[in-house]
């Protein structure tokens, strides 16, 4: 097999469209029809919900550079986990997640008893306790492989290992590690979902998702769900991707290289109370290899008011709450991607009133250690 960048470049584009050096967008939401097309389940030129050739071919890039057999693109990364959810999901069926996950997924999970699904939480430090919530009824196992924001990693294989005698599948978010610095598919996950919108499309101008497998009859499920759910992604948006993508190697080594200085540049300042980045400290087996751990660095101030003002004193870091573009951002989680939780629940899935999370771009180091340097000595004024 091909290299990761060989791929990310070449990946899916084999076949030429008029001689055309990259794949062209198919701006159109029909194409001329069919015996073969109306037979067809998933034709690339009949219907753009059902499929279009510039989605194809990302979706085949994709597919290899998260080492699947295929994968499905979305409208958003929410479109593509609420797709999975009710692809598998029914009345009377549980998912056993951890308590630890994004915000926009806690609040489509809170959605799910209403559906007649039960919601059984488990915390990561307390893998044995996995397998006393399974049971013939439990379909997803769900967890992130680095959480958003404080930057835990699920140890995917000691997760896999507790859920080996059932037949849940084990669905893992690998937003904030993209498929450059880890691949859950090598390590037993069943679907590997990822937000493009972060570092795979990595240039802030694009929502997107997607969802890499390696079992044609799980994937077929999934991408029919998505046909009538109509979460299907743009043509545009894949030929922005596709394009995004290509740099995705070179960009992951110096968001990687740069969030690793900050997060020891943060460590040592007596204004900062604790650092969360993986690339600091002892990581789980299966992470052992990874390149790198990606731009994100979360720390934690002494209270809230203490945190926005450092926010609001960063200059090349803006204030915004996306992440993994290749411009630096910052935000208070507890304000943004965080802000459903109360005060209680956010306590319970580790993040502070005063904690910050930093998504180092891929700008110069120095200046953006400038930036820090300059913030921290501004809040605590
Ligand atoms: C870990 C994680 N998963 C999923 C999503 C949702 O992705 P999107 O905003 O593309 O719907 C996000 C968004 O921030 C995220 O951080």
């Amino acid at each position: 097999m091909k290299g990761f960048n060989t791929r990310s470049i070449h990946g899916g584009e084999e076949e030429k469209v008029k001689d055309a050096v990259t794949m062209p967008i198919f701006q159109t939401s029909n194409f001329l029809a069919d015996d073969a097309k109306y037979a067809s389940e998933r034709s690339e030129t009949f219907y753009t919900r059902v499929g279009n050739p510039t989605i194809g071919v990302l979706e085949r890039k994709l597919a290899s550079l998260f080492a699947g057999t295929g994968g499905v693109f979305f409208s958003s990364g929410m479109g593509a986990i609420t797709t999975i959810f009710h692809s598998f999901l029914k009345h009377g069926d549980n998912i056993v997640v951890s308590k630890n996950v994004y915000g926009g997924t806690q609040n489509l999970l809170r959605e799910l008893p209403d559906e007649g699904v039960e919601v059984r939480r488990f915390d990561q430090s307390d893998y044995g306790s996995i397998t006393g919530l399974l049971d013939g009824r439990t379909k997803i196992v769900y967890v992130e492989s680095m959480v958003n924001p404080n930057l835990i990693l699920t140890d995917i294989e000691a997760v896999k290992a507790k859920i080996s005698s059932s037949d849940a599948l084990l669905v893992v978010d690998n937003t904030f590690l993209s498929p450059y610095n880890f691949r859950p598919l090598e390590f037993g996950a069943d679907i590997d979902v990822q937000s493009l919108t972060k570092y795979i499309n990595g240039h802030s101008d694009v929502v997107a998702g997607f969802a890499g497998f390696k079992d044609p009859e799980v994937e077929s499920k999934v991408r029919r769900k998505m046909v009538q759910f109509g979460t299907n992604g743009a043509p545009f948006d894949a030929f922005l991707v596709n394009r995004g993508v290509k740099t995705l190697g070179p960009r992951m080594e110096i968001h990687n290289r740069n969030a690793l200085a900050v997060a020891n540049y943060l460590k040592d300042k007596p204004e900062v109370l604790r650092v969360s980045y993986p690339g600091l400290g002892h990581v789980p087996a299966c992470y052992e290899n990874c390149p790198g751990f990606g731009g994100v660095v979360y720390f934690e101030m002494r209270d809230r008011e203490t945190a926005k003002r450092f926010m609001r004193s960063c200059s090349i870091f803006q204030e915004a709450t996306s992440l993994a573009g290749v411009e630096s951002l910052v935000t208070v989680p507890s304000l943004t991607s965080h802000a459903s939780l109360k005060e209680s629940e956010l306590a319970e899935v580790g993040i502070s009133p005063g904690g910050v999370r930093l998504s180092a771009g891929i700008e110069d180091i120095q200046d953006l250690i400038e930036d820090i340097k300059w913030a921290i000595k501004e809040c605590v004024r």
